[in-house]
């Protein structure tokens, strides 16, 4: 459930016309619900009551600091899995004791910001990974909490792209070998080896499969318990799908998943975490976008928006589907039209759906994406020099442009051009 919903015939985002926020910050532009991200985060939390828990939002999701502000004010954590993320994070106002650093390539750099500024734990994915935090950590004369991931080889059904947790994948140390690699993480310096993570995929549709990886973990959890270390914490990852397309069968619940979890772990004294972040902020957003043409091709109609792919790039990468509604709610019973629509980019893949039945629309109009909050803003790109667009955050009758599309000279300036060229 989303608070996108139409009233007086259009389409508001919370108790603010959408039309309202186009004619103020002009399209395209990205908008989210705060009432809709409280609700997802607030679904977690219930759906762990009763565990020791720490849901930590998937800042690779939605990275907007009015975003992370918002969630870290609910009580949320943060997974970060680069440097830049976990300074966003910090200026946001999470404390460092609430953020868990992820990622399979951390620099000895963003090890050293981290200890530094604060940190729950690290998420290691390899022996080099370890030996390096432990030199870090160590001439810091400082001891780093550590989890290491591990890859269950669990297959997650879901896009091949955004699957993890195979053994091909490149994450995490294989399953089999985790009380080896654990003897020595516990005999480096530097390194307070905590507890076990995983994460085996993301918009998984299915819980079985996460059944089958916390199956696993809690089994290792006792092994490593009888080899002597001392598991106390374990981070579940995050990946539980949403419903992209209204009239599918809608993936299982957060509380249908923290059953799954209670289950598995839930007898074994530990914390857990868990990384949730599609489903927190995928449909607490709205790409909103103006019609510039409507063309007739040869046995089909485009519909030329003026979003792009650089502005979501989901369909044209994993060939995602997104609902794409009209802003002014159609007449009921009104004719559908069959549209390709489509971005102004140079490149037939810049293509957002085919043949996509749609009431008619014409120039000037706008339509909105759904499910567009998570995996949207933050892989938009300026490809054809065209500018990021803003986002705005709208909260009850309020809204407010939480990043502000840049000026062309902005754009134009950050290169150089070399005098002696
Ligand atoms: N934790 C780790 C270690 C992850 O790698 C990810 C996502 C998450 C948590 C959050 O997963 P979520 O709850 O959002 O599914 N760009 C792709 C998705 C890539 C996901 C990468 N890792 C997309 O647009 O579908």
């Amino acid at each position: 459930m989303d608070h996108f919903l139409y009233r007086d015939g259009t389409l508001f985002a919370e108790d603010v016309p959408i039309r309202d926020i186009a004619a103020s910050v002009g399209t395209p532009f990205y908008v989210y619900s705060c009432a809709t991200l409280t609700r997802h985060y607030r679904l977690f939390e219930e759906a762990l009551s009763g565990l020791d828990h720490l849901v930590c939002f998937a800042v690779k999701s939605n990275g907007n600091q009015a975003v992370l502000a918002h969630l870290a004010k609910l009580g949320a954590g943060m997974d970060v899995v680069s440097g830049g993320e976990y300074r966003r994070a910090r200026a946001a106002g999470v404390p460092g004791e609430r953020i868990v650093f992820s990622g399979v390539g951390k620099t000895a750099e963003e090890m050293r910001l981290a200890l530094e500024g604060g940190i729950r734990q690290f998420n290691l994915e390899s022996e080099p990974e370890m030996q390096r935090l432990s030199r870090v950590a160590s001439e810091m004369g400082t001891i780093a909490p550590v989890t290491v991931r591990v890859n269950p080889d669990v297959d997650a059904r879901t896009h091949e792209k955004i699957a993890t947790g195979k053994s091909e994948n490149k994450f995490g140390i294989p399953i089999a070998r985790a009380r080896e690699v654990y003897a020595e993480a516990a005999a480096l310096p530097g390194l307070d080896v905590i507890g076990i993570d995983v994460h085996i995929g993301s918009q998984l549709t299915d819980l079985e499969p996460f059944e089958i990886a916390y199956e696993k973990v809690a089994e290792l959890t006792r092994q490593l318990r009888a080899d002597g270390h001392d598991i106390r914490r374990l981070d579940l990852g995050g990946g539980l799908g949403i419903p992209y397309e209204r009239s599918n069968s809608a993936p299982p619940l957060p509380i249908e998943y923290g059953e799954v979890i209670k289950r598995t772990v839930g007898d074994l004294d530990v914390e857990v975490e868990i990384e949730p972040g599609r489903l927190i902020s995928g449909n607490a957003g709205l790409l909103v976008s103006g019609v510039t043409y409507v063309k007739q091709g040869e046995g089909r109609d485009f519909l030329i928006l003026d979003a792009a792919m650089n502005d979501l790039i989901r369909p044209a990468m994993y060939g995602a589907w997104h609902d794409i509604i009209p802003v002014e709610e159609p007449a009921p019973g009104v004719d559908q039209t069959p549209y390709d629509i489509v971005g102004p980019v140079c490149e037939s893949g810049d293509t957002f759906a085919k043949q996509r039945h749609m009431p008619p629309l014409a120039e000037g109009d706008l339509v909105a994406f759904r499910s567009a909050g998570a995996y949207g803003a933050v892989m938009a790109s300026e490809y054809n020099t065209r500018p990021l667009i803003p986002e705005v955050l709208v909260k009850d009758d309020h809204f407010a442009v939480i990043r502000a599309r840049p000026t062309f000279d902005e754009i134009i300036k950050r290169d150089t051009v070399p005098e002696w060229l």
